[in-house]
C-alpha cells in the first residue's frame, strides 16, 4: 500500500511541476503561434463562417456550448440539465418537465460527453447526446433546432460516466455507471460492497425516425467502475467496449486502494448477442423509477412521464456476450480507432499505452484462451489480445482521437501534451505540449469511421497566466492545432465555458443548411397560444388567471390588464407572432420568482407570476427587438384580495 501511496503523491507532485512551469514561459513559448501565417490559419473573417461546429460539454454547468473552428467563437449556449434564466429554460411551464427526475425537480448536471449521431459509422447530423454524470440521465438535443428534445434518466446507475456513446448506427446510446451501488437500492452497510454491489451498463435504444429513447436493456455487471466507453465500428459493430477501475471493489480511499491491481480491466460487450437474447424473452423485470422526459415541438411543451420497470441482463446467463479484456494501470479512456481493429485503454498512472486488436480477441474467444474468470465473466490473456504498446515518453494518458490518416493522438494530463502516434507501427511522430493539463481532445469525426482530420482541440483544466486574470476563477482553456500538415502545429487558444469534459465536432456544411430559423405559427398546438391578436383574452378560473397575450414588433396584446387580485396565479402565455429569422421578443414582469421569457417566432412559453402586493405593475421585453423595443411595455393592476374589480384587457384604449 504504502509504495502505492508515493506513486500517486509522486505523480501528483511531478504535474505541479509541470503546471506551475508555465508562467515562465509566457510570451516565448507561445511566439511559435504567432506569426502571421497562423493568424490567418484562425482568423474567420467578419461575415465568413467558420469550417466545423464544435459541440463543448459544459460539465459543471449542466450544458452543451457551441464553438466554431477554427475561429473559437461562442455560437450558443444549449440548455440541457441545468436551469437558464437567459431563455428560461427550466424556468417555463413548458420547460420545467424536462427537469424532472425520480428525485423531483432537479435544477443542475454536470454533462460529460457528447456524441452526434451516426448513419453507417459516420456523422449524419440529425442530434447529439449528452450524459448528465450527477444524477444519471441522458439527453438528446436536436441538430436542427439546437434544443434539448428529450431527457431519459437512467435507473440502478450512479456517476453516469461512461455515456453517452452511440453505436454506429445510432441503434442505441449508451449509458455505463462509473459507480457500482446496490441494485436495486438497499440500506446496507458501506463495507459490504464488494461482491453486493452491481455496475449497470444501459443500453438506451434510439427511434431511427424520431429519436426517441427507450431503456432497451441493463447488464448488470461486478462491482466495478465503469470509467469510458466507445463503440466497435466497422468488423466490431455489435461489440461495445468499457475501461473499468477499482476491480479491486475498494470502497475507501480509492486513490491508494483502487490502485492496488497492477492491471483492471475493459469489458468487452456483445450488445447484438445480448439483444437478440432479450428480443427471445431474456432478461428479469425489475421494478424501479425513473422519469422520461419529452419536448414536443408543436406543443412547444415538456411532458414527463415516470416508467416503473427495467429489462436487467445477468450477463452470465448469456455465454459468449461479455469478456474482460486485462488493461494495465487504472485505465481512463477507451477508444476504438476508425477501422474498428484497434481499442486503445490508457493507463491513467502509467507513461504507455495499451492498444489491443479486435481480431485477436475473436481468436482468443474462439480459442477459448482464458485467464480465469471474475464473477462469471471469462478473462482473456492480456498477451493474447495486445496489439501493440505505444512507448510515449510521457506520462497521465487519458484519452485517443483518430484523423483518419492512420494515425492517432492521445492527451496526457500529468505530463500536459498531446503525443501523436501511428497506429500498427505504434511510433510516436510528434507531441505538443499544451498550457495545462489536458483531459480530453477531439477532432471532428475523430471517434467515427470518417474522421476530419483538420485540427484536433485539445480541453486543458488549468488556465492560468494563458489569458488575462480573472481573480481566482477562470473560465477553462481550449487549444486548438492545425494536423494538416502531418504534424501538430499550436494554432490558437480560446476560453471555453464550464468545464469541457469533451466535445464533438461536425462540418458546418452538414448542419448550417439544416437549421431550422422559425417555428411557423400555423403549426403551433400549444393549447395557449394566441394565433392571432385578436384571439388574446383574461381567463379567470377561480384563483388562476391565464392571459392570452401576443407579441409583434413593438407590443404586447394586451397591454393594460385589470382585476388581477391578491392571492391570484397569473400564468402569461406569450405567443410570439414574429414569422421572421432572428426576431425573439422577451417577456419579464416585476417581482416574478422565476426568470424572464424568451420567445422564438412562433412559439408560445409561460410564466408564472403570483401577485403579492397590490398595485400597478410592469412588465416588457427583454430582447432588443425594434427601435421602439423600449416601448414594448405594459401594465397589470393588481386588487386587494376582496376587490371586486371585474376583468379587463386592452390595447390601444
Ligand atoms: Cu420585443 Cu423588445
Amino acid at each position: 500500500m504504502k509504495k502505492h501511496t508515493y506513486l500517486v503523491l509522486g505523480l501528483l507532485g511531478f504535474a505541479a511541476l509541470l503546471t506551475s512551469c508555465g508562467n515562465g514561459n509566457q510570451g516565448k513559448g507561445s511566439s511559435g503561434a504567432l506569426n502571421s501565417s497562423n493568424a490567418e490559419k484562425v482568423y474567420v473573417a467578419p461575415g465568413e463562417h467558420d469550417e466545423f461546429y464544435a459541440f463543448m460539454s459544459g460539465g459543471y454547468s449542466g450544458n452543451l456550448t457551441v464553438y466554431g473552428l477554427p475561429s473559437g467563437r461562442m455560437f450558443k449556449e444549449i440548455p440541457v440539465f441545468s436551469q437558464f434564466a437567459t431563455s428560461g429554460y427550466g424556468y417555463s411551464e413548458e420547460t420545467k418537465p424536462m427537469l424532472n427526475t425520480s428525485f423531483g425537480f432537479v435544477p443542475w448536471d454536470d454533462s460529460h460527453h457528447p456524441d452526434i449521431s451516426q448513419t453507417n459509422g459516420v456523422l449524419d447530423g440529425r442530434w447529439i447526446f449528452i450524459n448528465g454524470n450527477n444524477t444519471p440521465r441522458i439527453a438528446r438535443i436536436s441538430l436542427t433546432t439546437f434544443e434539448t428534445e428529450e431527457i431519459i434518466e437512467v435507473p440502478n446507475s450512479a456517476g453516469n460516466h461512461s455515456s453517452s456513446f452511440i453505436t454506429e448506427n445510432t441503434e442505441y446510446v449508451v449509458a455505463g455507471t462509473r459507480f457500482s451501488v446496490p441494485v436495486p437500492q438497499a440500506d446496507m452497510p458501506i463495507k459490504e460492497y464488494k461482491g453486493n454491489f452491481k455496475g449497470a451498463l444501459s443500453f438506451i435504444s434510439v427511434d431511427p425516425e424520431h429519436g426517441h429513447m427507450d431503456i432497451k436493456f441493463q447488464i448488470l455487471m461486478p462491482g466495478f467502475n465503469y470509467d469510458l466507453s466507445h463503440p466497435g465500428r466497422g468488423k466490431s459493430h455489435g461489440w461495445f467496449f468499457f475501461t473499468t477501475y477499482n476491480t479491486e471493489e475498494a470502497n475507501s480511499l480509492l486513490e491508494v486502494n483502487a490502485s492496488q491491481n497492477d492491471k483492471d480491466f475493459i469489458a468487452a460487450i456483445n450488445w447484438k448477442k445480448i439483444e437478440e437474447y432479450v428480443n427471445n424473452g431474456g432478461g428479469t423485470k425489475m421494478p424501479t423509477n425513473y422519469a422520461h422526459n419529452v419536448y414536443d415541438e408543436h406543443t412547444h411543451t415538456a411532458t414527463s412521464v415516470m416508467r416503473k420497470e427495467v429489462l436487467t441482463v445477468d450477463p452470465t446467463k448469456v455465454p459468449g456476450a461479455v469478456f474482460f479484456l486485462p488493461t494495465p494501470k487504472s485505465p481512463h479512456g477507451c477508444d476504438v480507432d476508425p477501422s474498428g481493429e484497434y481499442i486503445i485503454g490508457n493507463g491513467k498512472l502509467s507513461a504507455d499505452l495499451t492498444v489491443h486488436s479486435f481480431d485477436k480477441m475473436i481468436a482468443a474467444i474462439e480459442g477459448k484462451k482464458f485467464d480465469g474468470e471474475a464473477y462469471g465473466i471469462p478473462i482473456l490473456k492480456f498477451e493474447d489480445v495486445l496489439a501493440g504498446t505505444v512507448k510515449s515518453g510521457g506520462l497521465g494518458p487519458l484519452h485517443t482521437e483518430f484523423d483518419g490518416e492512420g494515425n492517432a493522438y492521445t492527451t496526457f494530463f500529468i505530463s500536459s501534451e498531446v503525443v501523436m502516434w501511428k497506429l500498427g507501427t505504434w511510433e510516436v511522430i510528434d507531441r505538443k505540449p499544451t498550457y495545462y493539463s489536458v483531459g480530453h481532445l477531439m477532432i471532428p469525426g475523430g471517434n467515427s469511421r470518417k474522421p476530419f482530420g483538420k485540427y484536433v482541440v485539445a480541453m486543458n483544466k488549468i488556465t492560468k497566466d494563458r489569458y488575462l486574470p480573472t481573480g481566482p476563477e477562470l473560465e477553462h482553456s481550449a487549444q486548438l492545432y492545425d494536423i494538416s500538415g502531418g504534424k501538430m502545429e499550436l494554432i490558437y487558444d480560446f476560453p471555453t465555458h464550464g468545464e469541457p469534459h469533451y466535445a464533438a465536432g461536425i462540418p458546418a456544411e452538414i448542419l448550417a443548411p439544416k437549421s431550422q430559423k422559425i417555428y411557423k405559427l400555423a403549426e403551433n398546438k400549444h393549447p395557449y397560444a394566441t394565433l392571432s391578436a385578436a384571439d388574446a383574452r383574461v381567463v379567470r378560473d377561480g384563483k388562476d388567471v391565464h392571459i392570452y397575450m401576443s407579441t409583434i414588433r413593438s407590443h404586447f396584446t394586451p397591454d393594460n390588464i385589470e382585476g388581477v387580485k391578491v392571492g391570484d396565479k397569473v400564468y402569461f402565455h406569450i405567443t410570439n407572432q414574429e414569422q421572421d429569422f432572428d426576431v425573439p421578443h422577451g417577456f419579464a414582469v416585476i417581482g416574478a420568482n422565476t426568470s424572464e421569457l424568451l420567445v422564438m417566432p412562433g412559439q408560445t412559453k409561460t410564466i408564472i407570476w403570483e401577485p403579492k402586493q397590490v398595485g400597478v405593475w410592469p412588465f416588457y421585453c427583454t430582447d432588443f427587438c425594434s427601435a421602439l423595443h423600449q416601448e414594448m411595455q405594459g401594465y397589470v393592476r393588481v386588487s386587494p384580495a376582496n376587490s371586486n374589480i371585474e376583468l379587463s384587457w386592452s390595447l390601444g384604449d
